[in-house]
């Protein structure tokens, strides 16, 4: 029982240590340029970042006037052993942190002052709390807030969040894994063996290679075709079948067969690919009974059932056809 106890000690210090990444700028710039156009004339929002810190904040006040941002407000939590929270609300000039203003609290972006300043808002953009996403994400759901976040990739296993995938209420960014380059730790920080560097402004960073961009914002990346190029029929042997869901299992997105049009598990590194005028989204990871799905009694990695919407079965000659993908561009 102590033992099980330390373990839980433990893992919630490890969760609460992932909260420590904090953002490089050149992460937020690469992925920020896909979305200039949904920044004007609106209210930002940076609810957990220190506005003397935060690459998000100096990303968006170095852009204020080419973006036409009308305003940005950053906020930050306090534990409330270290003090109060803050806030920051800029309009352009010049910044002076003598304008900082304290929360009564800790500054939590669940907390009612925060809320306050959320719904003001019109976008929010930042890297929350790990520890915290779903509840991060219900908020702003709740709230109904356009957002641009960070997140780890394993976020999309968590059933609310691939509930919003799915129903096409959020998407994955332009970034992911790679793509997104590295996180600034403190110095305290331990870092278990993991990969790490120190980058041009002395800063030290670990790249843990599995994290992504969440957006309900619209990217070019949404509006492409995947290019499919693999058949299904003639190949039938390299798609086996589901012993408990009538489907077929695809290793890898690039073998998706462009003339199936039944139930296919991908892997979940699709969604970076999903567009939803090609395909839908079936169900996650289970099969009919329930329980994962499985080739031959064994469990496959986890899948997302998808379907193209774009094959039809033409039964009169039973051959399928891709009526509308032959006529579309790809890419376009
Ligand atoms: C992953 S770090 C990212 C910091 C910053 N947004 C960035 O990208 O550099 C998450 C931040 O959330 C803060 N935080 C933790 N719990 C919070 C809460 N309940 N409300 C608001 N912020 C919180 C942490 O102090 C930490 O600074």
């Amino acid at each position: 029982m102590k033992r099980k106890a330390n373990h839980l000690l433990l893992d919630q210090a490890k969760i609460s240590k992932k909260d420590e990444f904090y953002t490089q700028l050149v992460d937020i710039e690469r992925e920020l340029k896909h979305y200039s156009s949904h920044f004007s004339g609106k209210v930002i929002y940076c609810n957990c970042d220190d506005v003397e810190t935060s690459n998000f904040f100096k990303y968006f006040a170095t852009n204020f006037e080419t973006l036409g941002i009308k305003k940005i407000i950053c906020a930050c939590y306090k534990k409330s052993s270290d003090g109060l929270g803050a806030y920051f609300e800029y309009t352009g000039g010049a910044v002076n942190y003598d304008d900082i203003k304290y929360f009564s609290s800790d500054g939590d972006f669940r907390s009612l002052e925060s809320i306050k300043l959320l719904e003001q808002s019109d976008i929010v953009v930042t890297n929350p709390p790990f520890s915290l996403f779903r509840e991060y994400i219900s908020q702003l759901i709740t709230y109904n807030k356009k957002f641009l976040v960070i997140s780890n990739i394993n976020a999309i296993t968590y059933k609310e969040i691939f509930n919003l995938i799915q129903n096409n209420k959020a998407w994955l960014g332009i970034n992911l894994g790679r793509g997104i380059s590295g996180f600034i730790v403190p110095s305290h920080y331990e870092l278990y063996g993991q990969e790490t560097k120190i980058n041009d402004q002395g800063e030290r960073i670990v790249s843990p290679n599995n994290c992504m961009w969440l957006t309900n914002l619209s990217n070019f990346k949404r509006q492409e075709f995947i290019q499919l190029t693999k058949k299904y029929a003639g190949n039938e042997n390299e798609y086996p079948n589901y012993d408990n869901c009538n489907g077929i299992n695809v290793n890898k997105t690039k073998n998706i067969p462009a003339d199936y049009d039944g139930l296919m598990g991908v892997p979940i590194t699709f969604l970076h690919k999903f567009n939803p005028r090609q395909f839908e989204i079936i169900k996650f990871r289970k099969g009919d009974d329930g329980k994962d799905l499985r080739i031959n009694g064994k469990s496959t990695y986890f899948r997302i059932l998808i379907k193209n919407k774009l094959v039809k079965k033409n039964y009169s000659s039973s051959t399928v056809v891709c009526y509308e993908q032959q006529n579309l561009k790809f890419g376009s």
